[in-house]
């Protein structure tokens, strides 16, 4: 059993990876409906959090339905970070996530996320502040390093435990790789083997088959899977992974009938938690994976990704059901 201290996570744990717009509350719990074990809220900036801002406290927004469920913040000054993480220990989350990879101008400009690979005794300072100013446990997200000529990872993971951190999720990525090339896990399978490390080690990156899943865990050893890009309008993947894990089946698509309901609940869910015009901008990430493999699908794509009505986009996805579902195609 894979814990986060005492929080029980499963025998091998997929979890949902923070996205800024995704991971929003409506897509949580359908991950979760559809097998993600553990999930995190988007990332959010500690000096809002300390200001109060009311958008990222809403961010902070979760139902017990989620849990194990940690939310994650970013920053880059220790007791800043340390009073960000009591505002939401005071929210009850399992757990309170790091952010020491986010690779965008925005926040590594603020020398937060990624900047702290540039900075590790600044990184670990703002792990103990935090870990000693909260009760639950303190978990990490970070890269394996700045560039290729600096890849920390394997002592790094080691300095964060002794730091407190109760967890570890590597993405297989240097900074500067931003989110191309091809990651590479030899690196998280060499913490794995670093026999000093006690708490759990995910592996992420670029993680979008059963195949894959099985790949990555046979081969590294990791204690978990951690999930990103592949569950955006395919939160499916979780419940695929685990029927090829545990039972050898393989179920490469998921019935048209089940995409349409499923996107549906996501945008009445996303609707009710962020209005209607927030909604359906924040759907629009979705349709291409939720309808990938149709023939002919664009001109209908075109219509879901430009309309502004709710109405409108629920008579489309009907339609779809309809339209489409005879010229569905398996691969
Ligand atoms: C749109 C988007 C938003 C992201 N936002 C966050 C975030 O808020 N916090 C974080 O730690 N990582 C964030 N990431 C990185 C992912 O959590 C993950 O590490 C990365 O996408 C690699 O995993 P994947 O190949 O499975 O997508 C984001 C990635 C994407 C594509």
């Amino acid at each position: 059993m894979v814990k986060i201290r005492k929080i029980s996570l499963g025998e091998f744990p997929l979890i949902l990876a923070p996205m800024e717009d995704i991971t929003n509350h409506a897509f949580r719990i359908l991950c979760k409906k559809y097998g993600a074990d553990v999930l995190y809220s988007e990332f959010i900036a500690s000096d809002a959090l300390v200001r109060n801002i009311p958008k990222s406290l809403e961010k902070t927004i979760f139902d017990n339905h989620e849990r194990p469920f940690g939310i994650q913040i970013f920053g880059n000054d220790p007791a800043v970070m340390a009073e960000a993480a009591m505002i939401v220990e005071s929210f009850c989350p399992d757990f309170i996530d790091l952010n020491f990879g986010c690779p965008v101008k925005k926040v590594v400009a603020k020398g937060g996320g990624a900047a702290l690979l540039n900075d590790i005794p600044k990184m670990l300072k703002i792990t103990e502040a935090v870990v000693k100013a909260v009760q639950i446990p303190v978990t990490i997200k970070t890269r394996l390093g700045w560039d290729e000529k600096n890849k920390p990872i394997v002592e790094l993971a080691e300095k964060l435990q002794d730091s407190g951190a109760a967890a570890i999720a590597i993405h297989a990525r240097t900074k500067a790789q931003m989110y191309g090339g091809k990651s590479d896990w030899t690196l998280i399978g060499e913490v794995k083997k670093n026999q000093n490390m006690k708490i759990p080690v995910f592996g992420n990156g670029d993680i979008d088959s059963p195949e894959m899943a099985i790949e990555m865990k046979n081969k590294f050893g990791i204690d978990g899977l951690m999930i990103g890009r592949a569950t955006i309008g395919n939160p499916f993947i979780f419940n695929q992974i685990k029927n090829f894990m545990n039972k050898g089946i393989l179920i490469k698509e998921q019935p048209l009938k089940i995409r349409v309901e499923a996107c549906k609940e996501l945008l009445l869910n996303t609707i009710i938690t962020h209005g209607e015009r927030k909604g359906i901008l924040l759907l629009r990430k979705h349709y291409t994976n939720f309808f990938k493999g149709i023939n002919n699908f664009k001109p209908t794509r075109m219509k879901l990704v430009t309309s502004t009505s709710v109405n409108e986009i629920i008579d489309l996805l009907d339609e779809i059901e309809k339209k489409f579902n005879s010229s569905y195609l398996t691969e």
